[in-house]
């Protein structure tokens, strides 16, 4: 049984929650797109306003939840669908969840959306669409040289399969936009479907 200070505590709260206020972007594309770039430099301009953000991470997630896990496409859809869920958690408690993921396959990136629509809980997709040619020439992680040299296999976008999203809510072309206007165009969605 709670106290009546409590109960008077309790009852005290605003009736507006931040809860309302959590999204899920979820950035998907070719390794070396500008994924966790953008995904980074929004979530401190989103920081700098106030908002509770967090960065869903591919390489990061790979090392803690997802550890183990290879470049397989089951090990692939069993990594994704794990961000996919944390991300709707975060996002339905009120964290603008920004999550920045190759996830090549249409149907996991549909699973993901289907998750957070049936929680009731905004869901943004974000095609960061730099040419396979323009990753390889960024390189950030040496991948691409990596498959050049015959060290790995299955690479995406050079010998492993990107299916384009459809219908995204936004295609980022990185290869001309700066990393400001890029982020610019990440807010604008945002602010136009209401979620800032
Ligand atoms: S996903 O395919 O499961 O969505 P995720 O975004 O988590 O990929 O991880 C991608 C990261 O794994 C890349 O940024 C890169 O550092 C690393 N990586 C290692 N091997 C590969 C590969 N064959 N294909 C893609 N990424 C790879």
């Amino acid at each position: 049984m709670s106290s009546p200070a409590v109960t008077a505590e309790i009852g005290d709260l605003p009736e507006t929650s931040a809860l309302s206020s959590g999204a899920t972007v979820w950035l998907t594309g070719l390794p070396s797109a500008g994924k966790t770039t953008v995904a980074r430099a929004a979530a401190d301009r989103l920081r700098a306003n106030g908002r509770r953000v967090e960065v869903l991470d591919g390489d990061a997630v790979r090392e803690h939840l997802s550890a183990g896990l290879g470049f397989s496409r089951s090990d692939r859809e069993t990594n994704i669908s794990r961000i996919g869920f944390v991300a709707e958690l975060l996002a339905r408690n009120g964290v603008l969840v920004l999550a920045a993921v190759i996830s090549p396959y249409e149907s996991a990136r549909s699973e993901v959306r289907n998750r957070h629509a049936t929680n009731g809980v905004p869901y943004l997709e974000v095609h960061v669409a730099a040419p396979v040619e323009v990753c390889s020439s960024r390189d950030v992680k040496g991948l691409y040289a990596r498959q050049r040299a015959g060290q790995i296999r299955g690479l995406t976008g050079v010998d492993d399969v990107y299916e384009i999203p459809a219908e995204p809510d936004l295609v980022l072309r990185t290869e001309s936009l700066s990393l400001g206007e890029s982020v610019d165009q990440v807010l604008t969605l945002l602010a136009k479907r209401g979620l800032l």
